[in-house]
C-alpha cells in the first residue's frame, strides 16, 4: 500500500503507523484530534536541501526554515539542530524562534507591513537581515538602527514578474502584489536608490519569492536568471555589488494522488546550475544563495487524527462523516478548497467504495476537511487520519467557537512526545478580562 506520505506504515495489528507509532496508540493516549509529525522525516526533509546546496552549489548558501509552515519553540529547534536559518514573518515567530535558542543572526525577517515595534524588537534581538519589502520600511529600520547605533544587514523584495501556476491567494511573483518592488515598474530601481542612500542599513542582498506548491522547475530557473540579470545590473548603474541572493520557496508537494512532485534537491541542483552560468555569462561573482522552504519540510511528515462522532447519509445528494476537528485546526479548505487524502487508522489499506465529505464540527457550512474523497464504509467512533497536514494547519489554527486548538506530537523511532500541548478551556479564556 501506499501512501501520499512515504513516513506512514501498517503494522501488525493493520494499524496505520508514523515515527515507528501506532496511530491507535497515539490516539487513545493524547485523544483527537491530534496532530502528529514524524520527527525523523522533517530532519530527512531538511538534510535533502542542506545537503543538496553543499553538493551543487559548493555550499555556498543557507537553506532559511520559512517557519511560518509549522512555527513551534520544538521546530526551530529542530532547524536549528539541522544547520539553518529562519525565515520569520512577525515579532511573534522571532520572539518564538529566541525562546527557543535559536541564533539571532540566522533570523531573517520578512513581511510587507512590519510594524515599528516589530522593527524594534527585531534590531534590538540583532536578528541577522530583514527583507526591505518597501520606502516606509527602510524608513523605519533606518531610524531605529540609528537609534540603537547599529548598521542593520537587509536584503530588498523584489517581484521578478514570473507568473508561477498555483492558486490565486498563493502567487507572488506577479506585478500585482502585495509584496516587494517590481522589476519592470521601475519600483525596484527606485526602493534600491532608496536602500543605498540610507546611513544605517547596509544593502546585502536581494530576495524573491514567486508562490507555492509549485511543481515545475522551469519558473525557479527563469527567476533565478532574471534576479542574477538584476545584480548584474546593479553592478553596473550602481557600483554596488550584491553578495546574497535568495529565492524564496514554495516547493509543491503530494496532497493527493494527483500532485507530482519533483525531488526537492532537483531544485537547488537547477537553480545552482542557472546561478553559476549566469555569473559566469556576466562577469559577475556567484552569490551566496537562501531559498526558503516551508511547506516541503514538515507538510510530507505531518497527519491529523480525529474521531467520527456521526455519519449523516442524505440520500442521493451526500453523505457527512462528521469529525472532531474542522476549520479550527485546518482552514484550507475553506480559504484554498484544499484537497487532502484520508484514511482509516485501524484499516487503512481497506478498499475505498464509498464517496464521502469529510465535514468538521464548528458552526459553518463550508467547515468541511475533504470534500468527496472515497473511503471504506465509516462509522461512528472511527479514527480518519487526514494525510500531509504538517504544514499550514497547526500555524494556521484558530479558537473559532472556542474550539481548543489540537496537541503537536513528534514521535520518533516508536516513541512519542509531546511539542506542542493541547490547548484547555483555561487556555480560551485566559485573556477575557472580565
Ligand atoms: N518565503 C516566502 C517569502 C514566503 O512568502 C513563503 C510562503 C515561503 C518562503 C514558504 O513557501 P512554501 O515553501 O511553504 O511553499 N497558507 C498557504 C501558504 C502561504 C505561503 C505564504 N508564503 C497554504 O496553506 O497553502
Amino acid at each position: 500500500m501506499e501512501f501520499v506520505m512515504k513516513c506512514l506504515g501498517i503494522n501488525e495489528a493493520g494499524n496505520l503507523t508514523i515515527g515507528g507509532c501506532d496511530v491507535k496508540e497515539l490516539a487513545k493516549q493524547y485523544k483527537t484530534p491530534l496532530y502528529i509529525m514524524d520527527e525523523s522525516d522533517v530532519r530527512k526533509n531538511c538534510r535533502t536541501y542542506v545537503d543538496a546546496i553543499d553538493k551543487y552549489y559548493d555550499g555556498n548558501g543557507l537553506i532559511l526554515y520559512a517557519s511560518k509552515a509549522l512555527s513551534c519553540k520544538y521546530m526551530y529547534k529542530i532547524a536549528m539542530e539541522e544547520g539553518m536559518g529562519v525565515d520569520t514573518v512577525s515579532g511573534g515567530e522571532i520572539y518564538t524562534a529566541l525562546a527557543a535558542g535559536f541564533p539571532a543572526e540566522k533570523i531573517y525577517f520578512h513581511g510587507n507591513n512590519k510594524t515599528y515595534d516589530e522593527i524594534e524588537y527585531a534590531v534590538k534581538s540583532n536578528i541577522g537581515c530583514f527583507v526591505v519589502d518597501n520606502e516606509d520600511e527602510l524608513d523605519a529600520i533606518d531610524e531605529i538602527a540609528g537609534k540603537y547605533k547599529k548598521t542593520v544587514k537587509i536584503m530588498l523584495r523584489i517581484t521578478p514578474g514570473v507568473d508561477a501556476h498555483t492558486h490565486d491567494f498563493i502567487r507572488t511573483g506577479q506585478i500585482d502584489s502585495k509584496f516587494g518592488a517590481a522589476l519592470e515598474t521601475g519600483a525596484a530601481d527606485k526602493l534600491t536608490e532608496y536602500a543605498l542612500a540610507k546611513k544605517n542599513v547596509e544593502l546585502k542582498g536581494l530576495h524573491c519569492h514567486i508562490g507555492s506548491q509549485i511543481f515545475e522547475l522551469a519558473p525557479f530557473c527563469e527567476t533565478a536568471e532574471i534576479m542574477m540579470n538584476y545584480i548584474a545590473k546593479l553592478d553596473r548603474k550602481y557600483g554596488v555589488v550584491i553578495e546574497e541572493l535568495n529565492l524564496g520557496g514554495g516547493f509543491g508537494i503530494k496532497y493527493t494522488e494527483k500532485d507530482t512532485p519533483i525531488d526537492y534537491d532537483k531544485f537547488i541542483e537547477a537553480v545552482s546550475a542557472v546561478i553559476k552560468k549566469s555569473a559566469a555569462d556576466l562577469g559577475v561573482k556567484c552569490p551566496f544563495i537562501l531559498m526558503e522552504p516551508g511547506r516541503s519540510i514538515v507538510a510530507p511528515s505531518g497527519i491529523t487524527v480525529y474521531t467520527v462522532g456521526t455519519v449523516k447519509k442524505i440520500p442521493n445528494v451526500r453523505t457527512y462523516v462528521c469529525v472532531d476537528g474542522g476549520m479550527g485546526d485546518n482552514p484550507r479548505y475553506i480559504l484554498y478548497n484544499s484537497e487532502y487524502d484520508a484514511v482509516l487508522v485501524e484499516k487503512p489499506d481497506a478498499e475505498r467504495f464509498e464517496k464521502v465529505t469529510v465535514a468538521g464540527k464548528c458552526c459553518e457550512s463550508g467547515d468541511i476537511v475533504i470534500k468527496d474523497i472515497f473511503m471504506p464504509e465509516v462509522k461512528k467512533g472511527d479514527l480518519i487520519a487526514v494525510l500531509a497536514t504538517g504544514a499550514y494547519n497547526y500555524s494556521m489554527a484558530s479558537n473559532y467557537n472556542r474550539i481548543p486548538r489540537p496537541p503537536v506530537i513528534m514521535a520518533k523511532d516508536g516513541k512519542s512526545k509531546i511539542a506542542v500541548k493541547r490547548e484547555t478551556y483555561e487556555d480560551i479564556i485566559a485573556n477575557d478580562m472580565i
